[in-house]
Parts: C-alpha cells; sequence; structure tokens
C-alpha cells in the first residue's frame, strides 16, 4: 500500500487516505466500495482525523487553563458533535439551532457559548432559559439583553479593528466587518453594563476564517488584551476561530504549535499584569473537521468541446458551494484511477447554473464515466452549507471510525422535499 502524496508536507490527511491498487481508500476503506454501499454522493469523514486535530490543537496550547470550544457551524452532524464532546470540546454556537443540537449531543449548558449575530430578543430568552452564557455583539443587542436578564453574566464581542481570512467574504473582524462591539463604542457599552448591572465576565474577538499566518492573530490578540485590561474580574478571553488549513498540495500548514506557544506565552504574561489567571478559549472549527470529510460523487458524463473536457458529476454546488461562492481550491482525486495519465478538466455538477464547478482547469488523474472522484477537505463548510436547490435531495453522510463506515444521517429523499408543504 503507498500513502498519498507520501512527500508532501501538506498531505491533505493525516496519513489516513492510501492507495491500493490504484484505488483510494478512506480510513482503510475503498472509496468506490462506499459508494456501493451508501450511494452517491456521499459525504465520509474519518474520526480518526477529527480527533488528531483535535489532540493537535489542544497540545499546542501550553498556557494550562483553555477551553476549546469547537464552532459547530462548520459540521453540526450530531455523530461529530458527539466526538468532539467525548474529546472534552466545548461549543461555539451562533443560533438556537446549533444551542438545540449542542444540547442533544449531550454538551452541558456551561460549556457552550452563545455568539449571534443580529440577534432576536426571542432567541435570547431561548439562549437564557437553557442556562447558556451570551456573547453580545453589538450596543443594541447589549441594550435588550440588559433588559431581558439585569444583573446577569454576559460576554462582549469586539470587533479588534484587526481582520483576515481566506476570501473577503470570510472577513469579520476591521472596518467593513458587521460583527462586534467597534472599540470606540466601548465606554458607551461599559454605560450600559452598568445601567442593567450586568457582570463582564468575558472578552471576545473572531477576526476571520482560513488564516494560516500568525500575525493577524497575535494583532487581533493584542487588540483584544489591550480592551480587556479595562474591564475589571473578568474570567475568560476568547480569541475566536479562523485557523486556516491547506486547500492546495502547495500550500503550507499554519504552524500550529508554534502559534499556540506565542499565544500562551503572551497570554501568561498579560495575566500576570491583570493579577489573576484568565481562561484561555478558542473557537476552531474547519481547522477540526475539514481534512477529515470528503465528497464522494460519481462521473455521469465527460464532454469534450474544443476548449474544455467538462467531467459531469452526480453532486453539485447544491452540496459544496465553496468554489462558486468563494473560488475555493478543493483538491479532487479520482478515487477510481489515482494515478494514471493525467489531462485538464472542469469538474462540474448537474445544477442548472453556470457556476456550478468544483474545479476549472484542473489537470487530474484519468477521468471515465462511472468513476467516482474524491474531492478533499470537505468536511468543514460543506453539508452545512448544502441546500435543496434544483430540488435535489442532500447526499448521506458516512463516519469512518477503526475501519467500520455507518451512516450518521441518511440520504434525503424525494418526500423529505414536500416537508411542511402539500397541506395547504
Ligand atoms: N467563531 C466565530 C464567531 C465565527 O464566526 C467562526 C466562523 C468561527 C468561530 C470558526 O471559524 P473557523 O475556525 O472555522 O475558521 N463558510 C466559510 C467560513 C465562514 C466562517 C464563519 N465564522 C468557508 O467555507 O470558508
Amino acid at each position: 500500500m503507498k500513502q498519498l502524496y507520501p512527500h508532501s508536507p501538506t498531505l491533505p490527511l493525516i496519513g489516513k487516505m492510501d492507495i491500493q491498487h490504484n484505488i483510494l481508500l478512506i480510513g482503510g476503506r475503498r472509496a468506490e466500495d462506499l459508494v456501493a454501499e451508501f450511494g452517491s454522493p456521499l459525504y465520509v469523514y474519518d474520526a480518526a482525523v477529527i480527533r488528531a486535530r483535535f489532540r493537535e490543537l489542544r497540545e499546542a496550547i501550553t498556557y494550562p487553563n483553555v477551553d476549546l470550544h469547537y464552532a459547530c457551524k462548520a459540521n453540526t452532524n450530531l455523530a461529530i458533535l458527539r466526538l468532539l464532546h467525548a474529546e472534552g470540546a466545548y461549543i461555539d454556537a451562533v443560533s438556537p439551532g446549533e444551542v438545540f443540537l449542542a444540547l442533544t449531543a449531550g454538551f452541558s449548558p456551561e460549556h457552550v457559548l452563545f455568539t449571534g449575530n443580529n440577534v432576536t430578543d426571542e432567541e435570547m430568552e431561548y439562549v437564557l432559559d437553557r442556562g447558556i452564557l451570551v456573547n453580545v455583539d453589538s450596543l443594541s443587542q447589549l441594550d435588550r439583553y440588559g433588559r431581558l436578564a439585569p444583573d446577569s453574566r454576559v460576554s462582549l464581542r469586539i470587533n479588534p479593528d484587526v481582520g483576515s481570512g481566506h476570501h473577503d467574504h470570510c472577513i469579520t473582524g476591521g472596518p467593513d466587518s458587521k460583527f462586534g462591539i467597534v472599540i470606540e463604542d466601548v465606554d458607551q457599552a461599559r454605560q450600559i453594563i452598568a445601567g442593567h448591572r450586568l457582570q463582564v465576565v468575558g472578552l471576545h474577538a473572531h477576526v476571520g476564517s482560513g488564516i494560516l499566518e500568525a500575525e493577524p492573530f497575535l494583532q487581533a490578540a493584542d487588540a483584544l488584551l489591550d480592551v480587556v485590561r479595562r474591564f475589571e474580574g473578568l474570567e475568560f478571553v476568547d480569541f475566536g476561530g479562523g485557523l486556516g488549513v491547506p486547500y492546495r498540495p502547495d500550500e503550507p500548514r499554519l504552524a500550529v504549535r508554534a502559534l499556540g506557544a506565542r499565544v500562551s506565552e503572551r497570554f501568561h504574561a498579560f495575566c500576570h499584569d491583570y493579577g489573576r489567571p484568565l481562561t484561555l478559549k478558542l473557537e476552531p472549527g474547519r481547522y477540526v473537521v475539514c481534512e477529515a470529510g470528503m465528497l464522494l460523487t460519481r462521473c455521469n458524463s465527460i464532454k469534450a468541446t474544443r476548449t474544455h473536457t467538462f467531467v459531469g458529476t452526480d453532486s453539485g454546488f447544491n452540496h459544496l458551494i465553496r468554489h462558486p461562492l468563494y473560488l475555493s481550491y478543493h483538491e479532487i482525486i479520482n478515487a477510481s484511477n489515482v494515478e494514471d495519465e493525467r489531462f485538464v478538466y472542469d469538474v462540474c455538477g448537474n445544477i442548472c447554473e453556470s457556476a456550478d464547478f468544483f474545479a476549472r482547469g484542473r489537470l487530474m488523474s484519468r477521468v471515465r464515466e462511472g468513476d467516482v472522484l474524491a474531492i478533499l477537505n470537505a468536511g468543514a463548510y460543506g453539508f452545512c452549507m448544502s441546500s435543496n436547490y434544483n430540488s435535489r435531495p442532500r447526499p448521506a453522510e458516512v463516519l469512518v471510525d477503526g475501519g467500520t463506515a455507518r451512516v450518521i444521517r441518511a440520504r434525503e429523499t424525494l418526500e423529505d422535499l414536500l416537508r411542511g408543504q402539500g397541506e395547504f
């Protein structure tokens, strides 16, 4: 058995993806067999990779008092939430739906932090009724929160005036961002807090997603810690998520160990000055689940024109929207014919839109109709951003753990398209 990209430090999966007789294996299972058993298209996740990434982060933070709140927007499958619960993760939730799923998966309310945007009073009540701490995003929300829950504990999301991300759409800090309380408004926030006798127990910042360098994190951390100095009696500081993973084979990995050590060192020194050992929180989403997942899709038609060879599949941007939305690169492997002569292909879906591509102009091992393609790094922001567009059901999800594959979400059926309709 040989390993894919044996010399690449950017190996998409941690040695769990192997080739046997020119066929791709995932967690020891043949991709083609998984599709034969569970159908196509199919989301497949490797539990060992999720565990390994989570543990890697935990070990990277040398500061002793750390909570890792998995940002479950990246992937809210219940089985994955349960797996991470067993690993000791906490949760970052952004909606009542995510709170509901996290509690259903077994997380205790005190291990969930709610960071919503443009939140209604009803949503805050839902969260408060369940004993979950609210991380407030604006002065308006803070005042409404104070009226709903005077004398209670609260956390504040600060826009540290630093932003970064793999695409403009994924920058969540800085002057153009809609998120958080800007630093100029912190005094006003303090007045609202005093008016409702709130106790601020934490400050939070999240500057963007898919960041592969340490600098933006460190800059944002410094800006946030400057604000922290203005608040007494805090319990935690939450530096958000955003840790990127390489999508292209030649992209370097984020040096998480070095970053973890630098953040830990700074925080340690800061707490010494602050006078008490605060808890350090992080909210990684993509880093934990992205590389564990792939979307398997079968090629059903190949169309060669004067200028292009279109590889047509049975999936589309209704199942994985990251290429049309952010022009994201996803490595694609022909799981049925891993190494053969290479050709340039445009890999597309079955959706009636011209942006329905997984990759354009991609050099890939020869594709034949019937081959199964593996679209890598689909564990984060894949299934959870899928839709029923063109009235196509969503794929099943399968988790491979210890060589055993099990369905963790059933494939949707045509009947599912009727849900909530028809009785009127
Ligand atoms: N915390 C907060 C408050 C967030 O808004 C996010 C992501 C995270 C944590 C987790 O960020 P991560 O560690 O996953 O980078 N759909 C986009 C990503 C949007 C991320 C939104 N917020 C994509 O597919 O690239």
